[in-house]
């Protein structure tokens, strides 16, 4: 029988158990429950925790190398509710929208639930093509694109800071929402990350998970 407990999965995306901070989530627990408030065992509010949100925001601030607003974060169980979320919200049944092509193939399950048709953009290795984004635009008149800029599963091809501008003067001039999966943002290896999409809500319309 091979020892499995020396195999690297890398079919999922998930850390080593070793890694896990257990711990330090068995002393918060601990504190949480010493408090004696029943009222954090209920729903709470519907965006999450407000001082979670605010810890949240800092690290991301930082990590980010730019300011995270509090207010514009909302937890979700997961990516995959997110988008979820933002389907429901956004989207009706025989909308059209954009991915890249290829894309994470569970977020096209989501986007198939819904009842949205889906079309691809091609990428090359800056991204998303721009010329084929602007034809597409032509021809459809799409709720949304989701993107995933920073190491994209499966190509893991990110998007160049130039082509991320251009993604935007097109959402401008559009009016196209652009949605950002960045799930795997901070996972690099030392190379500091390019900002989330979300810092440029002020110059376009962009939602990112
Ligand atoms: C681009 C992308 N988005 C979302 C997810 C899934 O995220 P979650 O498990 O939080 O739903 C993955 C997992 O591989 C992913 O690669």
């Amino acid at each position: 029988m091979p020892d499995y407990s020396q195999v690297i999965d890398f079919g999922n995306g998930q850390p080593s158990l070793s890694l896990l901070p257990v711990k330090a989530l068995r002393t918060a627990t601990d504190d949480f429950m010493a408090r004696g408030d029943a009222t954090l065992l209920q729903y709470g509010a519907d965006q999450g925790d407000a001082s979670f949100r605010e810890v949240l925001a800092q690290f991301l601030g930082r990590r980010y190398a730019s300011p995270v607003d509090a207010s514009h974060l909302m937890v979700t169980a997961s990516a995959s509710q997110a988008l979820d979320l933002i389907c429901t919200r956004l989207t009706r049944p025989g909308d059209t929208i954009f991915v890249e092509e290829p894309t994470y193939f569970l977020a096209r399950h989501v986007f198939r639930d819904h009842g949205l048709h889906v079309v691809g953009i091609p990428i090359d290795d800056d991204g998303i093509r721009i010329d084929a984004l602007r034809d597409a635009l032509a021809r459809h008149r799409p709720t949304l694109l989701y993107t995933i800029p920073s190491f994209p599963n499966p190509t893991g091809t990110t998007m160049s800071p130039a082509r991320r501008e251009q993604l935007l003067a097109v959402s401008r001039e559009h009016d196209l929402l652009i949605v950002a999966d960045e799930v795997d943002l901070l996972l690099d290896f030392g190379t500091a990350p390019l900002p989330p999409q979300g810092a440029h809500t002020h110059a376009a319309r962009v939602s990112t998970r």
